[in-house]
């Protein structure tokens, strides 16, 4: 709205996503549960689309009940053509259009933690075609629709390790770790999210990052013990907490803002 006048503008409305259809891969997921639920109640029918084994349409139809006729699952690997397209398909012949695209799917392999030194192709290969093949797919299929449509918010989950290498200390006397893979293809969704700021964003296509990090699930006591004496804020953070980001990133609040990364990290990169 072309104005200096604030008092024209109803800031709270910023942030609804009444009439939005969001589509969020990985919504399954220790974050994608939260981020389905927070543009739930911020009014948006939520697309929750993962892999076969997470049950996507079962968890959707409970949602309905709270959120009637707004949630569709849809079983998708992110990392298939064929998939990505059905899902676009199966969310236009539910909901008619595209205002959302969420990427917070990630590929955990049975081998997802062995050494560098002892990690299998097949491995990678996997954490590759999911973590950053299936980024550029969901992208490149849904992404171009919203281009098409003249509108849309692409939100893009990154890493720390995108950019800065773990602290090996953090993993001593647990059981977990970052491997190589994971930082790796997590390094080219950021680039990834960097280049096509720029390429939709005279087709009104916002594409922004967020960056969570260190999110509670049950962890070894070990590992939040060793977390919470390296991070700022002295504690691990928990999957809502993330949430409000995105609601920003996919609503009119954000209008002016592409090509930015949100990082939800207790000031872990701050020091
Ligand atoms: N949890 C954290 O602390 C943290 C920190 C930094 C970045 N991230 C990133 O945020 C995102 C969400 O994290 P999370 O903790 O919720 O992860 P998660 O492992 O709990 O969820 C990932 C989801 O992706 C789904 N998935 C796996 N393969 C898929 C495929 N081929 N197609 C579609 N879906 C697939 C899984 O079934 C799962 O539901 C991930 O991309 C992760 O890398 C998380």
């Amino acid at each position: 709205m072309r104005t200096t006048n604030p008092e024209e503008i109803n800031f709270k409305e910023k942030f609804s996503l009444e009439g939005k259809v969001i589509i969020i891969s990985g919504g399954m997921g220790l974050i994608g549960r939260a981020f389905t639920e927070a543009c739930a109640q911020y009014g948006a029918s939520v697309v929750v689309a993962d892999i076969e084994k997470m049950k996507p349409e079962e968890h959707s139809d409970k949602l309905n009940h709270r959120f009637p006729g707004k949630i569709l699952g849809v079983t998708v690997d992110a990392g298939k053509r064929k998939d990505v397209e059905a899902l676009k398909q199966k969310t236009i012949e539910k909901f008619g259009r595209i205002d959302g695209l969420v990427n917070c799917h990630q590929n955990k392999t049975a081998k997802f933690f062995a050494k560098f030194e002892e990690y299998e192709d097949n491995d990678w290969d996997a954490v590759v075609e999911t973590n950053l093949k299936g980024t550029y797919l969901t992208c490149q299929i849904i992404g171009s629709y919203m281009a098409e449509q003249g509108s849309g918010s692409i939100v893009n989950m990154p890493s720390t390790y995108s950019v800065v290498a773990p602290n090996q200390n953090l993993y001593k006397g647990t059981s977990l770790g970052c491997p190589a893979a994971y930082s790796a293809s997590k390094g080219g969704v950021m680039a990834l999210s960097q280049y096509l700021s720029t390429y939709w964003a005279d087709k009104g296509v916002r594409v922004n990052q967020i960056t969570p990090h260190g999110v509670w699930n049950n962890h070894e006591e070990k590992f939040e013990e060793n977390f919470s004496k390296f991070s700022p804020m002295k504690r691990m953070s928990y999957n809502h907490e993330v949430a409000g980001a995105l609601v920003f990133l996919l609503s009119e609040a954000s209008s002016y803002v592409t090509g930015d990364n949100i990082r939800v990290d207790g000031g872990w990169t701050a020091w």
